[in-house]
């Protein structure tokens, strides 16, 4: 599914992330772990394309990124990747549907209320993202990460804040939502607690 070829991230003539060759399947779970500084946001950034590496390149799905204008890569992203962030990037303005809903590339209003169902979010559905709870803002932006049914789920520390009984739900509503759609998730953290999650682990060293 992802296809990455001598790349490199360089900042101020300091290489931050290099990776010569690596491939992720469809399906499979992607662990970047590994201290604070290692680069894990970075190379997150770079498979979801959101970044441009200093050299080499990624492809997804035989599609490489460089040969990609920005519109058609702001396309793939918007129809195959939906993304957790650490700090939720709601609009707080916005209600829960409103904000879910802008993450749908084809409008469905019945996906989005079957989420918030699911995602116990169903008293809240009205509410203005900044009057939701830190739990219910968490589990809405859940619902936006998978609204369009991606492929593949980026999660950046989606759980480093969370007490342990918070991350497991936290991580099990990823996976449920990623086994429904048939989604790959791949997430960064230096949270070793959410390890055993995932198939396969990149250990990165700062
Ligand atoms: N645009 C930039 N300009 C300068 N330095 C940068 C830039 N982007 C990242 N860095 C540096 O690169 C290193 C890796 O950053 P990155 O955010 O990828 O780390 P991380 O592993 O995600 O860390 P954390 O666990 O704290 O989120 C850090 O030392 C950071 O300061
Ligand atoms: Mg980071």
């Amino acid at each position: 599914m992802f296809r990455i070829s001598n790349l490199r991230f360089d900042v101020e003539g300091r290489t931050i992330v290099s990776l010569p060759e690596y491939s992720i399947r469809r399906g499979q779970h992607l662990l970047l772990l590994g201290p604070s500084g290692c680069g894990k946001t970075t190379l997150l950034n770079i498979l979801a394309g959101l970044l441009k590496p200093s050299a080499g390149d990624v492809a997804f799905d035989d599609r490489a990124y460089a040969n990609l204008s920005d519109r058609a890569l702001d396309q793939l992203r918007a129809e195959n990747f939906g993304f957790v962030f650490q700090r939720l990037h709601l609009i707080g303005h916005l209600s829960t549907t409103q904000n879910i809903a802008l993450a749908q590339t084809k409008p469905r209003p019945a996906r989005i209320q079957a989420l918030i169902n699911e995602l116990g979010l169903a008293d809240h559905s009205h509410r203005k993202a900044r009057d939701l709870s830190v739990g219910e803002a968490q589990r809405a932006a859940i619902a936006r990460a998978v609204a369009n049914e991606p492929k593949v789920i980026f999660a950046d520390e989606p759980t480093s804040a969370l007490d342990d009984a918070n991350t497991h739900r936290v991580m099990d509503l990823i996976f449920q939502c990623a086994e429904r759609s048939g989604s790959t998730v791949i997430a960064a953290t230096h949270d070793a607690r959410i390890k055993g999650r995932f198939d396969t682990v990149l250990e990165m060293v700062a």
